[in-house]
């Protein structure tokens, strides 16, 4: 992935234990195709020194307003001028209180408040013994930086190296990337609550067995991260699967079919869009035993009946008809074969606007898929792409037909 393609980033570096992880943390950015130039103030050099981050960086550090390199001796301006975005990790309480009142005493808060504001963002990644993130005077400055324009990416929770545990670590280094990354997506669903289903159901039949299928999640869970890039309030409704959930976004793990329409049915009643990625078992089992169900040696296999499932995106989308239909339901369908033909007549058995076609067995498990937009206009293939990107158009699709409604 290239995420950061073409982007600037200055990685500033202040004084805390938190500095071992900026190393990773540059890597990160450098991995996703970012230039990193490195700013560090003294007191990081206390914690990791600058050629650990000029050899990962690939570009030597700055560490002095008085860098005779820069021919007119003014980095603060050159370097501020040149980047996308200021990204400072970690940022310590001092340094907090540094920008809060515009202090510029050596080059990091300098290039800081030289920085134009409306051109070069500020994004700060707090890290601090939990009761200097607690404390009036940390949380007063937070939010003052925050009115003056910068971005808090927030805090991690746990284990400290002080020993104690709370609030206060640096996030790890793939949040704080992932969390830049969203930074840069346009915000088309700003203000709007999406929910997503995503993943298997599990049926159960004892408390031993059930039946479920393959859905590893992986569609879902890269739209639920797309929509909440783009600003949306996301909620994601997740079947048993082993995904890492997307930063800033709020699951419910469920297991049967029955679980997911009831936790999306209690969420989509407050939703701007509703995306239905979830593989649900089409039937359930008639009964469930509560204990397991044992082989009694005679060699006959127990004879198991069925019921079907409700469908849960037809379900959503009917009750969105009758209350006025504010709520944009997608839909997906996986084929074998035929697929424009299933696809469109799916669409319309369902009672939706848009629906997304792919061909199951391209699709289960990979990390990328080629989709099939189908509504009331026509159908209209996509190229092939890794999930995340295929999230990302989808979403950007939706957040069109949002806007001509
Ligand atoms: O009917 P079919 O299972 O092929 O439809 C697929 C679409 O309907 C997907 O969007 C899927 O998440 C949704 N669906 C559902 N509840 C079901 C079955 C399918 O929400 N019981």
């Amino acid at each position: 992935m290239n995420d950061l393609a073409g982007k600037h980033i200055v990685l500033g570096l202040t004084g805390g234990i938190a500095c071992y992880k900026a190393a990773e943390l540059c890597r990160a950015l450098v991995k996703e195709g970012a230039t990193v130039q490195v700013v560090m103030t003294e007191a990081s050099e206390q914690f990791i020194t600058p050629v650990t981050m000029q050899a990962l960086s690939g570009r030597p550090v700055y560490t002095s307003q008085w860098d005779a390199r820069e021919p007119n001796n003014m980095p603060h301006i050159n370097l501020s001028r040149q980047s996308d975005a200021i990204l400072i990790a970690p940022c310590s309480a001092d340094f907090m209180a540094k920008l809060v009142h515009g202090r510029a005493d050596e080059l990091l808060s300098l290039m800081c408040l030289a920085r134009p504001v409306d051109k070069v963002p500020l994004l700060i990644a707090p890290a601090m013994n939990r009761e200097m993130w607690a404390h009036p005077a940390t949380q007063r400055n937070m939010q003052q930086l925050a009115d003056d324009g910068a971005t808090i990416l927030g805090v991690g929770s746990g284990f400290q190296a002080c020993g104690e545990t709370g609030d206060g670590r640096m996030l790890e280094p793939n949040e704080l990337l992932e969390d830049l990354i969203a930074f840069f997506q346009p915000k088309a669903l700003a203000g709007k609550k999406v929910v997503v289903t995503a993943g298997p159901t599990f049926e159960a039949l004892d408390p031993i067995r059930g039946i479920t299928n393959h859905s590893s999640g992986k569609m879902g869970f890269a739209i639920a991260r797309a929509a909440r890039e783009a600003g949306a309030d996301v909620v994601l409704v997740a079947g048993p699967v082993h995904l890492p959930t997307p930063r800033g976004v709020r699951r419910i793990d469920v297991q049967s079919a029955r679980d997911m329409l009831a936790a999306t049915e209690g969420e989509a009643a407050r939703a701007d869009v509703f995306v239905a990625t979830a593989a649900v078992a089409d039937w359930r089992p008639a009964t469930h035993s509560d204990q397991k169900i044992k082989k009694d040696g005679s060699g006959a296999a127990p004879t198991l009946a069925f019921v079907e499932n409700p469908d849960i995106l037809a379900t959503v989308a009917k009750t969105a008809r009758a209350k006025s239909g504010a709520l944009f339901c997608v839909g997906f369908a996986a084929e074998s074969h035929d697929l424009v033909k299933h696809a469109t007549a799916k669409r319309e058995r369902k009672g939706i606007p848009l629906l997304v076609g792919n061909i199951g067995p391209l699709t289960f498990g990979q990390d990328d898929n080629q989709m099939l937009l189908v509504d009331a206009n026509g159908v209209q293939e996509l190229p092939r792409a890794s999930k995340l990107d295929c999230a990302r158009r989808l979403v950007a699709e939706i957040a069109q037909r949002l806007q001509r409604r």
